[in-house]
């Protein structure tokens, strides 16, 4: 339990573990690889990394440190740490994002538990990757059951953010995360072991900067954000439950570690296989999909790494949407004085309305269009590049200048020694780099560039 009455995290480790399982999902597995492979790969690869250690840590530090701070959700932290100001916004905008984020991320979510069937029965057997990219194009296209299996995801996140954190979230992500972590490897390795592979490591590791614009840099920041879990409160949240003598600085760079590591093997996993089978790395939303089957398909003992594989992927799934969840149904216990039960109920059913657009949007929906954009892309577009990069930009905003690096530093303090030119470096990197390169960014993309 942490010092207050509030439920909390057992102790280090769980709580690695819980930021983590919220890191470590779709984001690093399904998205990240698309989204590098849409944006010419190498450079892609390296201001993604470069804005993991430079914007994330310094945010997901920021984020900690407001929630145990406070003891309070990610609106109340804002209320409680500055009454009367309106900084409790950038919670609001965080709870709107979270809506956002889990609309389409269930549609996905669900995506993994019919090719949990689909490995069990044998689905993949024997096709080529053409046939595989007409299966997925006919599944996410139909409406029956996607809708179904997002309904369902949607059921297990409520049921287990139900049950409360500490014996809800830690229990599972402890066994299940590292175990994910062994079958990627694996994966990889078969995947390393095609002819043509190294066309793809590449791809993935030589950079190419003619393809860089400010859009690309927006798009590799806001995946580093999604990909993270910051710029909403997810971590505020889950800051609060932080016991005050665990190390805030370690369990941030552990958490940005264990989660890069995943997203850079996700792309040892797919890129090779890529290029080997002679795809397009530009696929879109349907790459994992495709490619993953077909690689099983080719190793011995296949379908039980493909049914083993998506199990999994649905688990590191559901310990993100459940930080997602987690973040409304704190809000409207904490601030709405509801019961956990009920606030559970009303955050789910409300967020799969939006949800079931979502999933339409492959199907029935496919041509109804805003900004170009139909609802699927449009969420997934506005969740990463706008409300969790502007979300971050406003959390270090409030760290650097509105909290102050007195206070800032005293929270720290209780649970480790912070050497001062480390304490300047952070600081500085909140206060003026952060603020400066994140809008710079957002500047170049939106009104240089223009919104494509
Ligand atoms: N980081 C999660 C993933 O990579 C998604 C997420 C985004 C979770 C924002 C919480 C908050 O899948």
């Amino acid at each position: 339990m942490s010092l207050t009455n509030r439920d909390g995290f057992s102790g280090k480790f769980g709580v690695i573990a819980a930021a983590a399982g919220s890191a470590v999902g779709l984001g690093n597995i399904w998205r990240f690889p698309y989204i590098t492979g849409e944006n010419g790969g190498g450079a892609f690869l390296l201001i993604y990394l470069l804005a993991v250690v430079l914007l994330g840590i310094p945010v997901i530090l920021s984020e900690f440190v407001i929630g145990r701070k406070s003891q309070a959700n990610a609106l109340g932290a804002f209320r409680k740490l500055s009454p009367g100001k309106p900084w409790w916004l950038i919670g609001l905008m965080g709870i709107v994002a979270a809506f956002v984020i889990l609309s389409f991320y269930t549609t996905v979510a669900g995506w993994t538990l019919e090719y949990i069937v689909q490995s069990i029965t044998g689905g993949f057997h024997n096709k080529s990757t053409t046939e595989l990219a007409d299966d997925f194009n006919n599944f996410t296209a139909s409406s029956f059951r996607p809708l179904l299996w997002q309904l369902i995801f949607m059921l297990l996140t409520a049921w287990i953010v139900f049950a409360g954190i500490q014996k809800g979230i830690e229990k599972y992500t402890k066994i299940l995360m590292p175990l994910l972590l062994i079958m990627i490897i694996v994966v990889c390795i078969r995947s390393l072991s095609l002819e043509g592979s190294y066309e793809g490591l590449k791809f993935l590791f030589k950079p190419d900067f003619n393809k860089i614009t400010a859009q690309t840099v927006l798009l590799a920041l806001g995946q580093a954000a999604f990909s993270l879990s910051i710029g909403m409160g997810a971590l505020i949240t889950y800051g609060s439950y932080i016991r005050k003598d665990t190390p805030l600085i370690k369990v941030s760079t552990d958490v940005a570690l264990a989660d890069t590591t995943i997203a850079v093997l996700s792309g040892v996993m797919i890129f090779p296989a890529l290029f080997a089978l002679g795809e397009s790395p530009a696929a879109g939303p349907g790459l994992v999909f495709i490619t993953l089957p077909k690689l099983f398909e080719s190793m011995p003992a296949g379908e039980f790494f493909a049914v083993m594989f998506f199990i999994l992927l649905a688990v590191a799934a559901l310990t993100s949407t459940i930080s997602v969840l987690e973040v409304v149904v704190a809000y409207l216990v904490e601030e709405k004085n509801m019961s956990r039960p009920k606030a559970t109920i009303i955050g789910a059913i409300s967020i799969s309305i939006t949800g079931v657009l979502c999933t339409l949007s492959f199907g029935p929906l496919k041509d109804f269009k805003i900004f170009d954009k139909t609802v699927f892309d449009l969420m997934n577009y506005i969740s990463a590049n706008i409300l969790l990069t502007f979300g971050a930009l406003f959390i270090v905003i409030y760290c650097g200048w509105i909290l102050k690096k007195q206070p800032f530093f005293e929270e720290l303090k209780i649970s480790e020694k912070i050497h001062p030119i480390l304490a300047n470096i952070l600081f500085f990197l909140i206060k003026y780099f952060a603020p400066i390169a994140i809008g710079a960014i957002a500047i170049g993309a939106f009104f240089i560039e223009g919104l494509t």
